[in-house]
């Protein structure tokens, strides 16, 4: 630090020094927190275009490694192409140390009036052209009385059109049908269109150049980081090596940085919590699970407390209302979880006779859902002539025989004193495969191993905002409420964006 600065401006050191604090907290604790630093190292090649960097990326690079729009692809054939303004450019040539990229109209690569009629357009706050460059305009549907004026009118055979003009400068259709102004690289012949070398023209392309300062990305690349961009200050930022966080340069930290011994002594509370609650986690069967669900190896706080699951067996289970259940099914997009009671699963004859209750300020049953009814110790049901929706129980060493099952829609024959009843969701699948006369003890054992289906909120929302500020969604449980945790210190909703480091900035596809 320059101490002369220092001595001038105590509290703008001061705060550079809290700042520098902050920063070495999440350099001793983050695991992972480099991801951005590590998915942005590629460069693209493409057949004679290679090593090209920020603010270019290649296809499958993540959207935040390049600016917007400067996606590259490369084809079968090895040429590169770009799309801009609903134009689709053959890249022949990419200079950076210029800013320079040579570009023309794919749709006149192999033949010579283009095919889109698109206008050649740029966003110009973006790109400039070079100064030696002319506009024509290929004129599309023209009356006779225009092309007998023109003298340069000839075959295009493009989208019906068996005739086009050729006119220099940048036109309107006029009484054509359309017009499409394409630049050319300027050429001696100034002002006139030559037509016998107009498709070799067009195909030399022309130049832009893109306009953005490339100090910013040298500024990074200079220090060891990587360029990015922030969908969120919508600018060139920087992402380096070991640190979670984006800034305009790396070393600058490091520079900044007191030495080792004078290392802060406050703990890593805060910052813990933001590194343990990152990423999707791992439970029994399921690889992708996130907030809500904790459990396994995800601390209870990066989840909501109802949604802990049990991650011992080969499926996980999951406590609601103190009854346990196995989860066999989980969407978070919709979110949508597909549980069965674990004491019914492989089994019709409970020990604990209960209902299925639920917290319905989480959990709402999907509408067509129902409720099966399982009855036991009932009388014989006298008036359906034979044995339907009947199944077998031994509880507690004592066989009985006169168990039922009831759908709704079979619910009125139930007989009126059962010892026991118990009731179960089903969806209408099962719901009717338990309503045919035939439907047997299989059939039911079936149904309640496939299990229902239950809408979740919590505080689900609050999350997508918190993510989309940077954060990691958890709970806070003195207070019982959501918590986001960024990577200063938890916030009740989202990350202070003010604070250096909070960022907006799209997950990783
Ligand atoms: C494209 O480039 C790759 C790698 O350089 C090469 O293996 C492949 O043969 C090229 N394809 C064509 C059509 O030239
Ligand atoms: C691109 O084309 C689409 C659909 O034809 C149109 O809605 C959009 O405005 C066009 N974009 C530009 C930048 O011209
Ligand atoms: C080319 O045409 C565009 C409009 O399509 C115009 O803005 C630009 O100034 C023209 N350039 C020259 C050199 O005429
Ligand atoms: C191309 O630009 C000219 C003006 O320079 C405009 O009159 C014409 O309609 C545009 N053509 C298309 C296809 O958008
Ligand atoms: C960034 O760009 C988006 C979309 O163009 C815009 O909605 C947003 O307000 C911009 N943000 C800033 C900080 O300029
Ligand atoms: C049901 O499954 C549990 C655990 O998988 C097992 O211990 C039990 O014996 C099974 N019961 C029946 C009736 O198959
Ligand atoms: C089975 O025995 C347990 C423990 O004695 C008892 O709590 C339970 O209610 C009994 N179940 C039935 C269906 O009688
Ligand atoms: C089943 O019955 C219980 C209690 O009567 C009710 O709260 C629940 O909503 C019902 N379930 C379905 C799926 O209709
Ligand atoms: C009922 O659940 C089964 C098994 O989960 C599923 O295949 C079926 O599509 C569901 N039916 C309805 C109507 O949701
Ligand atoms: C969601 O958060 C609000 C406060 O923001 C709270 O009142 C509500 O109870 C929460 N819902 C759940 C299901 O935790
Ligand atoms: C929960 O909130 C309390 C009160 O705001 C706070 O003191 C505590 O640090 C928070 N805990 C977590 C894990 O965020
Ligand atoms: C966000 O941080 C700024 C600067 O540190 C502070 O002035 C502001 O009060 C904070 N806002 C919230 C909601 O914490």
């Amino acid at each position: 630090m320059d101490f002369q600065f220092l001595s001038w401006f105590p509290l703008y050191s001061v705060l550079l020094f809290l700042r520098t604090l902050v920063f070495m907290q999440i350099l001793q604790c983050s695991s992972h927190p480099d991801e951005w630093y590590q998915s942005c190292g590629a460069t693209f090649s493409c057949g004679t275009i290679t090593g090209v960097g920020y603010p270019f990326r290649g296809n499958g690079d993540p959207e935040y490694c390049g600016y917007p729009n400067f996606l590259l692809k490369c084809s079968q054939e090895n040429t590169t192409s770009i799309r801009l303004m609903n134009v689709t450019y053959r890249v022949l040539k990419i200079d950076q140390a210029t800013q320079i990229m040579k570009i023309a109209r794919e749709d006149v690569m192999d033949a010579t009036c283009p095919r889109e009629l698109v206008n050649t357009t740029f966003n110009y706050a973006v790109y400039d052209y070079t100064s030696a460059y002319m506009n024509i305009t290929f004129l599309y549907g023209c009356p006779v009385s225009v092309k007998l004026q023109s003298p340069s009118f000839f075959s295009c055979g493009s989208k019906g059109y068996d005739s086009v003009d050729v006119v220099s400068g940048a036109q309107g259709p006029g009484n054509c049908n359309y017009s499409v102004v394409v630049p050319v690289l300027k050429t001696g012949t100034e002002g006139s269109v030559s037509l016998t070398h107009l498709d070799q023209l067009l195909q030399e392309g022309f130049e832009v150049r893109w306009k953005m300062d490339g100090k910013a990305c040298s500024d990074c690349t200079r220090t060891g980081g990587r360029c990015g961009y922030s969908f969120s200050t919508n600018q060139t930022t920087c992402f380096c090596p070991g640190q979670p966080y984006l800034s305009d340069s790396c070393s600058a930290t490091k520079r900044d940085s007191p030495g080792p011994d004078h290392l802060p002594t406050t703990s890593c509370q805060d910052d813990t919590q933001y590194v343990a609650c990152a990423g999707r986690f791992r439970c029994a069967n399921f690889s992708n699970l996130e907030y809500p669900f904790w459990g396994g190896g995800r601390t209870s706080y990066c989840g909501h407390p109802a949604f802990g699951l049990d991650c011992q067996g080969d499926v996980p289970l999951i406590t609601l209302q103190s009854r346990k259940y196995r989860v066999l099914g989980i969407d978070t997009r919709s979110l949508l979880i597909t549980v069965a009671r674990q004491d019914l699963w492989n089994n019709t004859c409970p020990n604990l006779i209960y209902n299925t209750d639920l917290d319905y300020r989480l959990f709402k049953h999907p509408s067509s859902d129902e409720n099966l009814t399982l009855s036991y110790g009932c009388g014989s049901l006298a008036v359906v002539p034979g044995t339907p929706y009947k199944f077998d129980c031994t509880v507690n060493g004592t066989s009985s025989s006169d168990n039922y099952f009831f759908t709704e829609a079979t619910l009125a024959i139930a007989p009126p004193n059962c010892r026991n009843i118990i009731s179960v969701p089903i969806n209408q699948t099962s719901a009717q495969s338990l309503t045919t006369t035939t439907a047997s003890q299989d059939d039911l054992q079936e149904v309640l191993k496939v299990g229902f289906r239950l809408n979740w909120e919590a505080n689900d929302t609050n999350c997508n905002e918190c993510a989309r500020s940077g954060g990691r969604c958890g709970y806070n449980s003195t207070t019982s409420s959501f918590a986001c945790y960024c990577f200063d210190r938890p916030y009740p909703f989202r990350c202070n964006e003010t604070e250096p480091g909070n960022y907006n900035f799209p997950v990783c596809a």
